[in-house]
């Protein structure tokens, strides 16, 4: 893979790029990481290999020219602050987003939102083919950008075009609610190869493209990884399959075994107060990851008398996201008075029982968290996949912690030795939390071992690779 002369031979497409622009107050510009699995899963991959990535720098009405970035040609795609409110806020996180998880929020279905998504999907469609070289590879990414598919064939049939969708694909009754459905399938048909995390989406998705576009699909079962579905467009073969997705696992156990990494974890948890048991939580904060489940689970537990709060801290970090979209609004306020509530009811002042950051962490500071934390809590209502819990497998190679995780994160179905729970099943959560506390570290060891066989030989290399693969590109450099 290479930046060709003529163009790029490699070309991710995503909403966003790797990095966000960032104005502070004083006027100042600076760039950042973007947040989200997306790019906690792309951009090691990426950044080993070469290319370019076609994305939104994160703020609004802001013409940012082509850059280099490490190797990597980032090209940025300007949005208004109208698209953003429309297209992003709206269409992105007010429709699909909800839709897409089960609808554990209202999605809003508005028309003036679906055409900007459509006009904002037809420019990065534009912006791809005039980055692409002659027969390039291009790999579009997510929800945001259904459309991009089609519209970037119809301009460029020479390119090889994979799609892959991060957050879940939803039971075909709830897709079909949605007004535009027929042009979402047609937008994903214009691809060679459509990727989903698990199965289930692989055939939702092929069941929609015979009743909603009167295709004649495969019949059969799709596996992870193999047997793809297949279906005829015109006289284009389009496969379809599941392809779980992870992390730079080596990367991260490296970190973690790091003698800084574990002076700051051991520094954590003296700042603590160093109790008996920490608990971590790290999320975006999306009314999706099920964050006030845990913080109920604890409270009750500890007005059960299950658990003394003088032997546990509850750690939540939580990235700022979506700030201005109105489920997200309500949650933030929730969540925070929930906080408030346990503190104020169990906690004494110099020790709070959950410590809540509502800021992003850099990586190395990530890792110092899971290294102190004794029980990670991953307890999302539905999740695509959750990168956060093969985070924390990643980090434990002193096989020391215990994960209690959703049913519902796609995860679940490869870490099949940690505590799994449903998030709706609230004694179910505080049974498993107080498993996890108290496990005996024989128990805990045979636990994490088995995870970390999972985790560390199905890494984002793999799971890129796998992909490319089936999409018919060479992977080597
Ligand atoms: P999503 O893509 O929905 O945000 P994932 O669990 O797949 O959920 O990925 C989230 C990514 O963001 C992970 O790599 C996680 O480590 C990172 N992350 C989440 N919250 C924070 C935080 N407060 N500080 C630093 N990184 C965070
Ligand atoms: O896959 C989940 C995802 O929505 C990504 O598409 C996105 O990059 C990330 O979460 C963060 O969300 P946002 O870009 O809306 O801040």
């Amino acid at each position: 893979m290479d930046i060709g002369e003529n163009g790029a031979e490699f070309v991710v497409v995503a909403n966003r790029l790797p990095v966000d622009l960032e104005r502070l107050p004083d006027g100042t510009e600076r760039w950042k990481h973007s947040p989200g699995g997306l790019v906690s899963a792309l951009e090691p991959f990426l950044r080993s290999h070469s290319g370019a990535w076609v994305g939104w720098p994160g703020v609004a009405d802001t013409e940012v020219p082509p850059f280099e970035d490490d190797g990597l040609l980032l090209h940025p795609v300007e949005l208004s602050a109208k698209e953003v409110e429309d297209y992003y806020e709206g269409f992105s996180n007010g429709t699909l987003w909800p839709l897409y998880h089960d609808v554990v929020a209202q999605p809003a279905f508005h028309r003036h939102w679906w055409n900007a998504y459509v006009k904002v999907n037809q420019r990065f469609a534009d912006a791809t083919a005039k980055v692409a070289a002659q027969g390039a590879t291009v790999w579009v990414q997510d929800y945001q950008l259904q459309l991009v598919p089609a519209m970037l064939r119809e301009q460029r049939p020479d390119l090889k075009i994979g799609f892959f969708l991060h957050i879940p694909f939803p039971p075909v009754e709830l897709f079909m609610q949605l007004p535009w459905r027929t042009e979402i399938i047609r937008g994903l048909l214009g691809a060679d190869l459509v990727g989903f995390h698990r199965p289930g989406g692989a055939q939702n998705f092929l069941w929609l493209a015979r009743r909603l576009v009167g295709l004649e699909p495969s019949r059969g079962t799709v596996g992870v990884r193999t047997r793809p579905g297949v279906v005829q467009v015109g006289d284009r073969t389009v496969r379809v399959g599941a392809f779980p997705i992870s992390i730079d696992s080596a990367g991260l156990d490296a970190v973690a075994r790091r003698k800084e990494t574990q002076a700051r974890a051991k520094q954590i948890r003296a700042d603590l107060g160093n109790p008996k048991r920490i608990l971590l939580g790290v999320d975006r904060l999306d009314y999706t990851k099920g964050i006030d489940v845990r913080i109920r689970a604890l409270y009750e537990l500890i007005a059960d008398g299950r658990v003394d709060p003088e032997d546990v801290a509850m750690v939540q970090l939580a990235t700022p996201s979506r700030e201005r979209v109105d489920h997200y609004v309500t949650m933030r306020k929730d969540i925070e008075q929930s906080v408030g509530r346990i503190n104020g009811e169990f906690g004494r002042v110099g020790k709070p029982v959950v410590h809540y950051l509502h800021q992003s962490v850099n990586r190395e500071e990530l890792v110092a968290f899971m290294s102190a934390a004794d029980v990670m809590v991953v307890t999302p209502v539905r999740d695509g996949m959750n990168l956060v819990c093969k985070e924390y497998v990643a980090c434990r190679y002193d096989l020391g912690g215990a994960l209690v995780l959703s049913e519902f994160a796609g995860a679940a179905a490869e870490l099949t030795s940690a505590f799994l729970v449903n998030p709706h099943d609230l004694d179910g959560v505080k049974n498993a939390l107080q498993a996890a506390l108290d496990i005996d570290p024989a128990e805990g060891r045979r636990r994490m071992r088995a995870l970390r066989r999972q985790v560390l030989t199905h890494d984002v290399d793999r799971w890129a690779r796998s992909f490319l693969e089936a999409l018919g590109t060479q992977t080597s450099v």
